[in-house]
């Protein structure tokens, strides 16, 4: 049921973030409207249902529309009441790496239009330092207020984490900070930044500091495979013998956020005489994995002349299980496959997706198969369906002791060994 002393919530953008979080304020009293620009998931979205496979989402996207508390529209009217907007639409990088403002600015002409003054705008896409107060001066006119709120929830469990991780709130001016601390405290915790430059930094560095630490355990695990060692090895007696030393596993790194994050910190305003050669090297050498591994899959190939390949793993991650494909590693690789070998006889399976027969389907007489993502199900019972001489190319460690086929894992440095 709608509470009458807070305002209603408008939301921009029902996607992969905006949509969890409408859903989520709807189970908690709020009254929300979700606005998206596809009619088609406008649509789907008022019907009940969501392609999105977050836990326990489709099930509260089912019972805030029955209760009433939750509706969606491809258009935003004016109305009657005070009501605050959150702004959820993408934000992505151009090839260029600048900051596409295309769709966030689309966003606050419909807002812009609707609003009434006074009234709050959340901005709830990830957005370069400096954006949020960008925003407020481009539509000062409007006499609008406005506070960063960035999310920091994983894909797959997005829903949930509305209610378990605290809320990061940045407003512009106290007055703003307090009405979007009482929107998010619907959710659970909140935690005030004292302006929105640091609510936006806050998002952009963990992001981007996850980015780095993945892209330095892959760079030792290029150098353990140069030296002849195992890097999973080293993680774990490393870890025993040396407490402080803690490294990521080694591995593809994709998706939505972490391939374009960096572009967008690096996008924020007054950066041009800050060295930032050590953040553009870090996603080169993530970026440079596909590469690499489409180069280890050709000289494997060149011993099994004619021989497929199945790519396994299709979303940017396997744990937890979610259905984005968005800037995932298996589309680079086949890629890359693709264009050095036009002709190669390329299958692909993913275990969220497709049904679980389709393993078998796709590395049948295949020669090499690679497992692309965390996935566990990607090589639970692979061996019975491999061919005798097939090599898994296994790029996040889920093949363990008496798998039953020879495989190879990224970061060591050893032979393959048939285990
Ligand atoms: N996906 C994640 O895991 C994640 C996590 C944290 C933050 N973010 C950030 O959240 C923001 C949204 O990402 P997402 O993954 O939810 O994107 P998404 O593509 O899943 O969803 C965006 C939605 O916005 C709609 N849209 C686009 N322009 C619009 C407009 N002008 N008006 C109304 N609707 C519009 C699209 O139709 C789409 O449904 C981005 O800034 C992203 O960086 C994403």
């Amino acid at each position: 049921m709608a509470q009458p002393s807070q305002p209603a919530i408008v939301v921009i953008g029902c996607g992969a973030i905006g949509l969890p979080l409408a859903v989520a304020l709807a189970s908690r009293g709020a009254s929300v409207l979700g606005i998206d620009a596809d009619p088609a998931r406008v649509a789907d979205l008022t019907a009940g249902r969501t392609a999105l496979g977050d836990s326990g989402l489709a099930e509260a996207l089912r019972t805030g529309l029955e209760e009433g508390g939750l509706g969606f529209s491809a258009v935003l009217n004016t109305a009657p009441d005070e009501r605050a907007y959150v702004l959820a639409v993408p934000t992505p990088a151009r090839a260029d790496g600048a900051f596409d403002t295309g769709p966030i600015e689309a966003a606050m002409a419909a807002v812009s239009a609707a609003a009434r003054r006074d009234e709050l705008v959340c901005v709830r896409s990830t957005i370069p330092i400096g954006a949020t107060r960008a925003l407020a001066g481009a539509y000062a006119s409007a006499g609008l207020m406005f506070a960063a709120c960035p999310d920091r929830s994983v894909a797959g469990n997005a829903y949930a984490e509305q209610f378990s991780l605290p809320h990061v709130v940045g407003g512009l001016g106290d007055t703003a900070g307090v009405r979007a601390a009482a929107i998010f405290a619907h959710l659970g915790t909140v935690v005030r930044a004292p302006d929105p430059e640091t609510a936006e930094a806050i998002k952009l560095f963990a992001n981007v500091q996850r980015d780095v630490s993945f892209a330095l355990a892959n760079q030792f695990a290029l150098i353990s495979e140069a030296a002849g060692i195992d890097l999973a090895v080293v993680r774990q007696v490393g870890a025993a013998g040396f407490p402080r030393f803690s490294l990521a596993r080694p591995g593809p790194v994709g998706g939505p956020c972490l391939t374009k994050d960096i572009a967008l910190l690096l996008a924020s305003a007054g950066l041009e005489s800050v060295d930032t050669r050590l953040l553009s090297a870090a996603r080169s050498l993530n970026e440079s994995l596909a590469d690499r591994i489409a180069a280890a899959v050709e000289t494997e190939l060149a011993e099994r002349p004619g021989q497929a390949v199945a790519i396994l793993g299709l979303a940017f991650k396997g744990t937890p299980p979610t259905g984005d494909q968005r800037g995932a590693f298996a589309a680079a690789l086949c890629e890359r496959l693709v264009g050095r070998l036009p002709k190669l006889d390329l299958r692909r399976w993913d275990p969220v997706a497709e049904p679980p027969a389709g393993r078998a389907a796709a590395v049948r007489r295949a020669g090499v198969v690679v497992l692309a993502n965390d996935h566990p199900g990607l090589a639970i019972g692979l061996d019975a369906e491999l061919s005798a001489d097939a090599v898994v190319f296994d790029l996040t460690g889920l093949v363990g002791p008496g798998a039953g086929f020879a495989s190879k894992r990224f970061g060591n440095g050893a032979a393959p060994t048939r285990s």
